[in-house]
């Protein structure tokens, strides 16, 4: 199991330096050209040749429309990879830099490399997290999420699940928690008195950070997990099964692969014929989704409603809704879509 994390450059690279005082026009330049900018002095030289990027492209894109924004995010996520920082002794070389504890639990294996910047602001965002936690409305401790590993940063879905949870009258000895992330659905099976979780995640990180989380602590026997697809190693059938799956499909934005927001084809098919053996005969599977891909056109159909209509394994039990907040009126982007967007709680029983 390979942990992820940024790609580090270790090779030669050709850079330009850049150093406070400079003109950071001239370091747009090259980065336009397709050259790379290496940071020589303090960390905030680089924020200000992002911010110049950044205004640079907006003025490039004045065009508001989800596809003018598309183009705007492509090219600045292209560009901003040119700006580089060296690590060395698992530390930034730059002065009055954050110190980033993730550059030596990722990279115990090199003593200096290159990260692009917005790489570095990701890790120390994601440090930020780890170390402080994330509070979470329904569960009594935070989290702590691990580096690469997705978090809920909108509570309206868990909600659902928590009151589902709390009217929930079936048995309780097992569950199934597919896609585990950082643990959020297991915590809260728990906290409603659930004996057993089997997890499952594609991510590795996700496997690693909660093995590190739960050991030592009597989470690490209640809550078993294993690194796969779907069920992964798990044979066992289960009075619930729990997915909160990618929400928008490969299809909303081709250019990412990130497999907690975005879904292929065969992932539901896949989960319905699977679950099927998994499941319990008198069990229950909940799966916590959106109509986000639907109110902005991008999918027309819901697989969860398909699988119902035509699978013929499954029957729905119950169908529950609750509307998203709306998004910040002083939001630059274009949200409008935002306005009709609601989290759902499926629950599906055995069709027999
Ligand atoms: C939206 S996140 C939900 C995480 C967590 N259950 C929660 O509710 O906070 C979806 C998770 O499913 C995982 N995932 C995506 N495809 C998967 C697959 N085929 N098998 C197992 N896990 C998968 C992702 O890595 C991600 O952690």
């Amino acid at each position: 199991m390979n942990i992820n994390r940024p790609e580090p450059i270790v090779s030669d690279i050709e850079a330009s330096f850049y150093k406070h005082g400079m003109d950071p026009q001239k370091a747009i330049e090259e980065i336009l050209n397709g050259r790379y900018v290496l940071i020589e002095d303090y960390y905030s030289s680089g924020l200000t040749i992002l911010h110049e990027l950044n205004n640079y492209l907006k003025d490039k894109h004045p065009d508001q429309s989800f596809q003018g924004q598309r183009e705007f995010r492509s090219e600045y996520r292209k560009f901003s990879h040119q700006i580089l920082l060296q690590v060395s002794d698992n530390k930034l070389v730059v002065e009055k830099a954050p110190v980033i504890g993730w550059l030596e639990i990722l990279y115990p294996d090199l003593e200096k490399f290159i990260l692009p910047f917005p790489q570095i602001q990701g890790l120390n965002s994601a440090w930020q997290w780890y170390k402080k936690g994330v509070s979470i409305p329904v569960l009594r401790n935070k989290i702590h999420p691990y580096y690469g590993t997705y978090f809920p940063s909108r509570f309206e879905h868990l909600h659902l699940f928590d009151n589902w949870l709390k009217r929930y009258k079936g048995a309780k000895k097992t569950a199934i928690d597919i896609g585990i992330g950082s643990g959020v659905l297991s915590f809260m099976l728990m906290k409603h008195g659930f004996q057993k979780v089997y997890g499952t995640d594609t991510n590795p990180n996700a496997i690693i950070g909660l093995n590190q989380f739960m050991s030592g602590t009597k989470l690490a026997r209640k809550i078993e997990i294993d690194h796969g697809h779907l069920f992964a190693k798990w044979e066992q059938k289960t009075e619930l099964v729990v997915f909160n799956p990618p929400w928008l499909s490969t299809s909303y934005d081709i250019d990412r692969i990130d497999e907690a927001i975005y879904y292929n084809d065969k992932l539901f098919p896949d989960f319905f014929t699977d679950a099927k053996e998994h499941l319990h005969p008198d069990g229950k599977i909940v799966l916590l989704f959106s109509n986000l891909a639907q109110i902005t056109k991008v999918t027309e159909s819901n697989p969860i409603e398909k699988e119902i209509a035509e699978g013929g394994r499954f029957k729905l039990d119950l169908l529950l809704k609750k509307s998203v907040k709306s998004a910040s009126k002083k939001t630059k982007r274009n949200q409008t879509w935002r306005s009709s967007d609601t989290v759902e709680l499926w629950v599906l029983s055995n069709n027999n």
